[in-house]
């Protein structure tokens, strides 16, 4: 495994960080794996050295943290966990969501539960909250800090804007600071580049991508999407715009560059992103073994300049997708 320093934290990280969004209970979605199935995983991305792990509170409802949680007991040290604030938790509580300082408090409480851990090494927001002052976030959010029930501030997908904000509010206060930046990035959605890139390299945030392989959309040809139980029911794989501008073009020329080089489709698109100077660690997302082996192994990969700029090449800009 190799390891990278997340951010300005001092942390090292795993370069391959494990989603647990596929882990908890097949009753949230039929693609998500029960507890057992889900600990096997776990156990085994131990085994390959991955030491960062990323969750949410609303994944599962909260079985992805708890499973998560017992999976990595007895081991808790030597990894570091994330997980997120900000969707609703409960449909009857409407303060069970959102990013106020009653949300935060209340649900940061309730994931700690649910992990079995004091400290959770990273907290991230999940989402921009429109109903609160960033100001009442950034002090809710510092003072769960001070009271060490979280080491590290996260942010995920918002306009470049907001996070520009987020960061000049927490310098102007004097509070802890957002050290990450978890956003849509993969070889199918770039539109990150334009903004948010740039602006976490400025100020020495750390770039942990969701949804690397395109939710599944860059690890086989487009045409057969809907071969895996995911592919057929995930609406979202078709809400991103992964076939608009480019898409199908950047799908093949994957497809091609991976038959060459005698490796998977999903392998290309990792090793790309593992060669982006922005990103930290890309969160992949898988329900197999195999899969996560896969993605170990795509360190492996070494992709040339020319090589980048072939898959790079068909990319058209798309509309935004992911926080909108
Ligand atoms: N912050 C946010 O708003 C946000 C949003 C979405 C996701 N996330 C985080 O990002 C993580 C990953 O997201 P994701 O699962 O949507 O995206 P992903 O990693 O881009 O894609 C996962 C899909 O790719 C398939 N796959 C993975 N490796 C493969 C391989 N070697 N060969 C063939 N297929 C392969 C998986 O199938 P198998 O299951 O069959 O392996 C699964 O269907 C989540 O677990 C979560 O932690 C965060």
């Amino acid at each position: 495994m190799e390891y990278t320093t997340l951010g300005d934290t001092g942390l090292e990280v795993s370069r391959i960080c494990l989603g647990c969004m596929s882990f908890g209970t097949s009753e949230w979605r039929d693609w998500v794996l029960d507890e057992e199935e889900s600990v096997e995983i776990i156990d085994r991305a131990v085994d390959l050295g991955i030491n960062f792990f990323d969750t949410a509170n609303v994944y599962s409802k909260g079985e992805s943290e708890r499973v998560l949680g017992t999976a990595l007991d007895g081991r808790r040290e030597e990894s570091v966990v994330a997980t997120k604030v900000y969707g609703d938790m409960r449909e009857d509580d409407p303060n069970s969501g959102g990013l106020s300082r009653k949300a935060i408090e209340q649900e940061l409480d309730a994931s700690l539960d649910r992990l079995g851990m004091e400290t959770v090494d990273l907290y991230q927001i999940h989402r921009w909250d429109d109903d609160t002052p960033i100001k009442t976030t950034m002090r809710a959010l510092d003072d769960a800090v001070r009271r060490g029930k979280v080491r590290y501030l996260g942010a995920s997908s918002m306009w470049a804007h907001q996070f520009a904000d987020a960061l000049a509010t927490s310098d102007r206060l004097g509070t802890d600071r957002f050290a990450t930046m978890q956003n849509h990035y993969n070889l199918a959605y770039r539109e990150e580049e334009r903004e948010m890139l740039p602006l976490c390299a400025r100020a020495n945030v750390g770039v942990i991508p969701w949804s690397p392989l395109a939710r599944g959309f860059l690890t086989r040809p487009a045409e057969d999407i809907d071969a895996t139980t995911r592919g057929e029911s995930e609406r979202r794989m078709y809400e991103h715009p992964y076939r608009e501008g480019g898409g199908i073009e950047v799908n093949e020329r994957v497809e091609e560059l991976a038959a060459e080089k005698g490796v998977k489709m999903a392998q290309i698109a990792l090793a790309w992103l593992l060669h982006r100077d922005e990103v930290t660690a890309p969160i992949v997302g898988t329900t197999s073994v195999e899969h996560l082996e896969d993605a170990v192994e795509a360190l492996d990969i070494s992709l040339s300049g020319s090589e980048m700029d072939y898959l790079e090449e068909p990319y058209e800009p798309v509309r935004v997708s992911g926080h909108e």
